[in-house]
């Protein structure tokens, strides 16, 4: 067969060109010209080639006539990779798990696999790791004598051969940067080919129904290596998060077709790979026997479930010109804003001060939920006044100085009072109408007052 010529396409105006130009002729832009795949004569689509090409076409159909219940889901055998994913693995679905190196990635895949219970039908392409590495690791976790089909392969060409051969219900490719296709010339991970070679899988997938999971590498700006384009063409984004140094692994879901975005999952990494943490509160607080200044225990919302977390500060004496205001885990630009209105609308100055804001636990906290938190937990320790340690709180801080709600009010003063608080600081407005139980609530509308109930 002859083989195919290279052609370079530019990315801002979709200009093609038979070789590669700093600059693109057509649009003028710069750099922006990269390998792209000859578009096959028949069949196959172009680039992105159409998922439903004129070989096999369907009729069309009435929406009121098909039923959701046609999404058959099956469960992993795992609950919190289940939270993430919607409910379960939906068949012909793919699901892009990124993540830092060594954060687990293959682990939780490798017991994904055999904990789906389908050993016989679970095909494991590693491009990165020797079948051997793949046999210790699953001596590590117990899994050694699964049934589980593996191979050791990069060319895409012949993962998809093996797959249309052995039919397997869930395929894992570890990971999609290794993989390459004939079609192009540019080396693995270059943004081409792993363009190409994931709309190749994702393709074979939705054809053949089998529920395929992509392991994508994070690069050190924190995007998945390569394209952003491989987000578009998934179904499911999955992201690795948590500290290096921690023991617990989050995985959020940054897309999903099938659930809700922003659910998260929580894992302990052990000796014998990922355990789930069912109550992820509790890991979230750290216990101090005593009272500290600075510490605030807040209730977040992660995706549809209420999280305690502690949020810290430290206000402390600066010795800079421009003083130091730095954020773990919180918006940087919010610590900014609150300062401001704590000046103006509680008449507290901090211009002198270094401001150290964190959460602890390696969790971020994006909502603004977290506002009445850091204004609490900033005063306690500029104070240097502790604050009760059966409290809780969360609102949202306004720029006139007024407290704001935030959804689900009702969930989060449940999980407070389910895990033993006695007290909470929240917006007027997500007060609740019927008591709870063991919980004594002081509802607020002004900075003022949140400031003035801790006195
Ligand atoms: P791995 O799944 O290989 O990470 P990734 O595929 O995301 O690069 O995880 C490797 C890390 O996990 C490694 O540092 C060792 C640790 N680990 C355990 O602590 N316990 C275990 O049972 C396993 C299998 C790995
Ligand atoms: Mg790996």
């Amino acid at each position: 067969m002859a083989k195919a010529k290279v052609l370079y396409s530019c990315s801002a105006c979709g200009a093609t060109s038979p070789k590669w130009m700093g600059q693109c002729g057509d649009c003028g832009a710069w750099n922006t010209l990269s390998e792209v795949a000859p578009a096959a004569p028949t069949g196959r689509g172009g680039r992105f080639g159409g998922f439903a090409g004129s070989a096999g076409a369907q009729p069309v159909q009435r929406l009121a006539e098909v039923s959701p219940e046609d999404v058959a889901r099956t469960p992993t055998g795992i609950g919190e990779f289940d939270r993430v994913l919607g409910g379960g693995l939906v068949p012909g679905s793919v699901v892009l798990i990124g993540g830092d190196p060594g954060i687990g990635k293959s682990t939780l895949l490798l017991q994904t696999l055999v904990g789906m219970g389908r050993d016989g039908r679970a095909l494991y392409v590693t491009g990165e790791e020797s079948l051997q590495q793949v046999s210790l690791r699953a001596h590590r976790l117990g899994l050694a004598a699964s049934d589980i089909r593996l191979l050791s392969e990069t060319r895409v060409e012949n993962i998809l051969a093996t797959a249309a051969k052995e039919r397997p219900e869930v395929m894992v490719v570890d990971s999609i940067q290794t993989v390459y296709t004939e079609e192009l010339q540019s080396a693995p991970g270059a943004v081409a080919q792993v363009r190409e070679s994931a709309a190749q899988l994702v393709r074979h997938a939705k054809q053949t129904g089998v529920a395929l999971f992509l392991v994508g590498h994070v690069t050190k700006e924190g995007t998945l290596a390569g394209p952003r384009v491989l987000e578009h063409m998934v179904d499911t984004v999955l992201y690795f998060e948590g500290d290096a140094g921690s023991r617990y692994r989050l995985i959020r879901a940054f897309k999903n077709r099938f659930g809700a975005v922003n659910e998260l999952g929580v894992f302990a990494m052990t000796d014998r790979g990922l355990r789930e943490v069912n109550n992820p509160s509790a890991i979230f607080l750290s216990r101090h026997d005593e009272p500290v200044p600075g510490s605030v225990v807040m209730v977040t919302l992660e995706g549809s479930r209420p999280l305690l977390v502690e949020v810290q500060a430290l206000v402390d004496e600066s010795h800079l010109g421009n003083p130091r205001r730095i954020s773990t885990g919180l918006e940087h630009n919010r610590l900014a804003m609150l300062l401001a209105v704590l000046h103006r609308h509680g008449g507290v100055a901090t211009f002198d001060q270094d401001v150290f804001v964190n959460v602890v636990g390696g969790v971020r906290v994006t909502e603004t939920g977290a506002d009445l938190a850091m204004v609490l937990a900033m005063m306690s320790s500029l104070r240097n006044r502790t604050l009760a340690q059966d409290l809780v709180v969360f609102g949202e801080v306004g720029l006139a100085g007024e407290i704001r709600p935030v959804p689900s009010g009702q969930e989060r003063l449940h999980e407070a009072a389910k895990h033993g608080f006695k007290r909470a600081i929240v917006p007027k407005a997500n007060a609740p109408r019927q008591p709870i139980e063991g919980l004594q609530i002081t509802p607020v509308t002004r900075l003022h007052e949140a400031l003035s109930a801790v006195e």
